[in-house]
């Protein structure tokens, strides 16, 4: 098959769509001559298995494909490849890559896909599949027991608020809030730790942006997806070539969009000083800002932003209207919100910096008002015309909405949108609908 099919680095990494169906079209023919009357169902298998091993990643494709692996890890050629699977956690696999230079191998095709090349000169690679899922790879003796590979599945279809709601991540209640907020353009940070569902999340949130408004989002890869009908213009950065050139950074990108007349931003992860100087500055320019950043509390996301290396001025932090904390429970394999909370109006005898308004109990798994609001209700009251009582029935009517979304399996990203919307455009008529 090699002989018959020419393929170049152009191929591997353009073409790869036309160059699989010429691979399959010869495959079969080769099968046929070699094994005449196969069934047809073998020969799909053994179709399926050559274009792997000739044009993917060999046996790695099979825990690839399964829907129920969040991770997928290789740390050497001498124990088996390990997996962390939604339901059951980590588990071994019973599968082996034999040869050291099997796992260099693999990590060698991935970095060419995006250009980057992983040696004993530069034996660490970042990088992504066509399918958006990430990896890192690392060689020996850098890694000290051997090579490894570590991919990091990207969920092919976008969780909804509905499906949190429903898979207990968040109430119908805090919901309720968040989308209120989300309208009226009150600027939310959303962190956590590693792998809690921040970008999950975040995304989840999005679909409560009404549809007039210019949306851009900017992120190191692909993860954001948004209802086709938003206003939407996603951004993505580029690493730098083998020379050294061609960079774009996410403070590039910041500091375009704000050329593009954006009404929201969008940035999927907080981590140098300038990108958090932007991104304030975007803030009190009367910009939306969402964003996530790794930190475990309300309060150390506090801190950490106020702190060096990021050092944003404290004077500056009362620009975040809300701040939503994620947590996973490894264990138990759930992830939850953890903390809602606002920084409230400082005066000079304040030394209180976080206002935790709701709190996560792991002992009941739900989530308990802990004090009353300070600023963020009083700000939708100013922002939205609404005493406190209407404030108050908003946020139930569209408690009820979004319940009766969940009851009514509303999942997909599109037609979440569209209900929430249409609840925007005709709230008596939605719910005299659901009632
Ligand atoms: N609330 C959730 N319930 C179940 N799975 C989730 C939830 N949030 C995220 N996930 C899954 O967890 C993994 C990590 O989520 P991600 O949002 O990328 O985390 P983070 O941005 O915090 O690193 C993904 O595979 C995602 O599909
Ligand atoms: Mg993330």
């Amino acid at each position: 098959l090699i002989t018959q099919i020419q393929i170049t680095s152009y191929d591997i990494s353009e073409k790869r769509e036309t160059l699989k169906k010429d691979f399959i079209e010869k495959a079969r023919k080769e099968i046929d001559r070699l094994l005449p009357g196969l069934k047809e169902s073998i020969k799909k298998f053994l179709i399926g298995r050559l274009v792997h091993e000739m044009l993917g990643l060999g046996r790695l494709e099979i825990l690839l494909a399964d829907p129920f692996l969040e991770e997928v890890v290789i740390n050497s050629s001498k124990e088996p490849i390990h997996v962390y699977h939604k339901k059951y956690g980590w588990l071994k696999t019973n599968l082996t890559l034999e040869y050291e230079d099997e796992i260099a191998n693999y990590a060698a095709i991935i970095g060419r896909s995006v250009g980057r090349q992983i040696t004993n000169l530069t034996p660490l690679l970042d990088a992504h599949l066509p399918n958006g899922d990430r990896v890192n790879a690392t060689l020996y003796p850098i890694s000290n027991e051997g090579n490894t590979i570590t991919i990091r599945k990207f969920r092919k279809v976008p969780w909804t608020i509905t499906e949190f709601i429903a898979n207990k991540t968040v109430n119908a209640e805090i919901a309720a809030l968040l989308w209120l907020a989300i309208q009226y353009e009150q600027n939310i940070l959303i962190s956590g730790g590693t792998g809690t569902g921040k970008t999950s999340f975040l995304t989840t949130l999005m679909p409560f942006i009404p549809p007039n408004q210019r949306i851009i989002s900017i992120e190191d890869t692909r993860e954001i997806k948004l209802p086709d009908f938003l206003h939407w213009v996603p951004l993505v950065t580029r690493e730098p070539n083998q020379e050294g050139k061609g960079e774009v950074t996410m403070l590039n990108l910041l500091v375009n969009s704000l050329r593009m007349r954006p009404d929201r931003i969008i940035l999927g992860e907080i981590r140098r000083a300038r990108e958090a100087e932007v991104l304030f500055e975007a803030m009190h320019t009367g910009h939306s800002v969402y964003a996530t950043i790794h930190a475990d509390t309300a309060m150390q996301t506090y801190k950490r932003l106020v702190s060096p290396p990021i050092s944003v001025p404290e004077t500056l932090m009362e620009a975040i209207d809300l701040f939503v904390v994620m947590f996973r429970d490894r264990r138990k394999g759930i992830r939850r919100v953890y903390e809602i909370a606002e920084i409230p109006y400082t005066t000079l005898k304040t030394i209180e910096r976080i206002n935790v308004l709701y709190k996560w109990n792991p002992s009941s798994d739900k989530i308990y008002q802990n004090r009353g609001s300070k600023k963020a209700i009083a700000k939708l009251r100013m922002t939205t015309g609404l005493s406190n009582e209407e404030i108050e029935k908003e946020l139930e009517n569209r408690k009820k909405v979004l319940t009766h979304m969940v009851k009514k399996n509303i999942n997909d990203i599109n037609s979440v949108g569209k209900f929430i919307s249409s609840y925007i455009r005709d709230p008596k008529k939605i719910l005299s609908e659901i009632k």
